[in-house]
């Protein structure tokens, strides 16, 4: 059996912590999903306004995605921003808005030479002109990258997709490429945003909320669910290897036996 002592020295990295030997090499989920909840608890518990939360998230989620680089996760999707987010306080959109063009400039280059690879699942019709241009160079810079997909989904929400999908399937089917009688669920899946990844095979929610809050919500069909009552500022790489632990000691039957 694998363990990730072997790939301490296979990749040369230094591991986060010691516990994590118990994660097993061969079993590790393709696909990690993770809500990023409880900015605006964390920083009020500090007595801070909410948008230092939202800062010190941000912080968190390069040494997230290193841990799941370190143990060889495919892709990791960051609910960032949420279609419904926008009706939060105008200062505290822009804020969140502004979030990339901070992140990348300050992590690009690590997450460069790490093989790391930028995309984004959500609208960008929206999306102010400097938020885009900070995600869009992030997608440029690093497209050729083979590594860790850290997908941001961003102004992304489960049934907005749902709708945008349904209405081009009608579209196809009107025009008749889609046999309506034929439909299978590999069919629906390429009308979704993310058609060309797999499904999550782990949702990570942090705060202690224990919802989806239209978060993925036909990819998630399958997915193993995990919380934690840690606000996602304080979320470490200790806990997501735990939850990678507890993850490979579920048994995914599918509606099987
Ligand atoms: C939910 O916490 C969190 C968000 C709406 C934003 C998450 C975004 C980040 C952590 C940064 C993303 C980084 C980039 C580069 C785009 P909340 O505000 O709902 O917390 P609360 O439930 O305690 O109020």
């Amino acid at each position: 059996m694998l363990k990730l002592f072997k790939n301490w020295f296979g990749n040369n990295r230094k591991p986060a912590r010691l516990s994590l030997p118990e994660i097993e090499l061969d079993k590790v989920p393709a696909h990690v999903a993770i809500i990023m909840d409880g900015n605006g608890r964390w920083a009020q518990q500090r007595g801070l306004p909410r948008v230092a939360g939202h800062h010190s998230g941000m912080k968190n989620v390069k040494k997230i995605t290193m841990a799941a680089n370190d143990i060889g996760v495919k892709v990791l999707t960051m609910y960032a921003f949420s279609t419904e987010n926008w009706k939060r306080p105008k200062e505290e959109v822009e804020f969140l808005m502004k979030l990339p063009q901070e992140f990348f400039p300050l992590e690009i280059e690590e997450l460069i030479q790490n093989n790391v690879r930028i995309r984004m699942t959500g609208w960008k019709e929206g999306l102010p002109d400097y938020t885009l241009n900070a995600i869009e160079g992030a997608i440029e810079r690093t497209k050729h990258n083979t590594g860790l997909i850290l997908n941001f989904a961003l102004n992304y929400g489960g049934r907005k997709e749902i709708i945008t999908g349904v209405q081009h399937l009608i579209q196809d089917v009107q025009e008749g490429k889609i046999n309506p009688d034929e439909l299978s669920e590999t069919q629906i899946s390429s009308y979704m945003l993310t058609s060309d990844l797999p499904d999550p095979d782990l949702l990570i929610r942090t705060s202690g909320e224990q919802r989806l809050s239209n978060f993925l919500l036909w990819q998630l069909a399958y997915s193993e669910l995990w919380f934690t009552d840690a606000y996602w500022p304080e979320f470490t790489e200790d806990l997501f290897n735990q939850a990678i632990a507890e993850y490979q000691r579920r048994g995914r039957r599918y509606g099987g036996v």
